[in-house]
């Protein structure tokens, strides 16, 4: 059986090649080792006032997963300006947050932006069109997640299930595409959760948001794109 990483890679490059964009992932140990063994490496990737930033953060496990962030989107972006034959200094970009926290890059603000961590792996995408992505572990979701999150059809469909391991994977899928479109829409938890119906792959919201949804192992990963 392919591990999660190979999965993710292979859905995420299918949807490399069909919509023109970047990704990176990382395994947070990863940048975890980088911390104690080759802290130099990391911090050159990052500009001076990610620094600053980082240097206030107090808790290890929100400093990896700061970093994390940063270091996958430098990554796409990295290569989303060699697909155009430019090499750039990834310490003279910052990855910085919007009103509503949304990711984008300071000297590159047309170009979209979209982040999501679930330990152990960290994905960033980078792109031209509006993107958002979402990775859950997938597992019995609370209760009360349903009944204020969803909609009344999404419930419907759920109900229905009566193997436990399908209806958390049903109701974890349901959960990214909902967390994908609210990143895209960069409203993140302002967003209201039970009026967006997330069962039909194509939205209309401001034009049309088509979802992808992929089981990989016991991670269930959405991209939200507008197209
Ligand atoms: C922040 C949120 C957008 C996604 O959070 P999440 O799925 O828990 O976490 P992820 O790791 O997948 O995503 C975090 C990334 O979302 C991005 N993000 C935050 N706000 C965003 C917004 N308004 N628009 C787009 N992206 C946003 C950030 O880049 C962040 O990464 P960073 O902090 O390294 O920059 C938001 O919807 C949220 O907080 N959801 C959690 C809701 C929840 O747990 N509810 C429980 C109810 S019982």
């Amino acid at each position: 059986m392919a591990n999660t990483e190979q999965l993710l890679k292979k859905n995420l490059n299918q949807l490399s090649s069909k919509f023109n964009l970047e990704y990176f992932i990382v395994n947070m140990k990863e940048i975890s080792n980088m911390f104690e063994f080759e802290q130099q490496r990391l911090y050159a990737l990052l500009s001076n006032s990610e620094l600053e930033y980082l240097e206030q953060l107090k808790i290890y496990k929100n400093k990896v997963q700061w970093v994390s962030g940063r270091y996958v989107v430098k990554q796409a972006f990295f290569k989303y300006k060699l697909s155009s034959k430019s090499l750039i200094d990834l310490s003279c970009i910052d990855v910085v947050k919007g009103q509503n926290s949304e990711p984008y890059i300071l000297q590159y603000p047309n170009v979209n932006v979209s982040i999501t961590h679930s330990y152990p792996y960290c994905i960033g995408i980078v792109s031209e069109k509006n993107i958002g992505i979402d990775l859950e572990k997938i597992n019995a979701p609370e209760d009360s997640l349903i009944k204020f999150f969803f909609s009344e059809r999404e419930k419907e469909i759920l109900i229905d299930i009566n193997d436990s391991n399908q209806y958390n994977i049903k109701s974890i899928n349901l959960w990214t595409r909902k967390e994908a479109v609210s990143k895209l829409l960069k409203l993140g938890m302002k967003m209201n959760f039970k009026k967006l119906d997330v069962i039909d792959d194509e939205l209309i919201c401001n034009g049309v948001i088509k979802l992808f949804t992929y089981v990989c192992n016991d991670f269930s990963l959405t991209l939200a794109i507008d197209s």
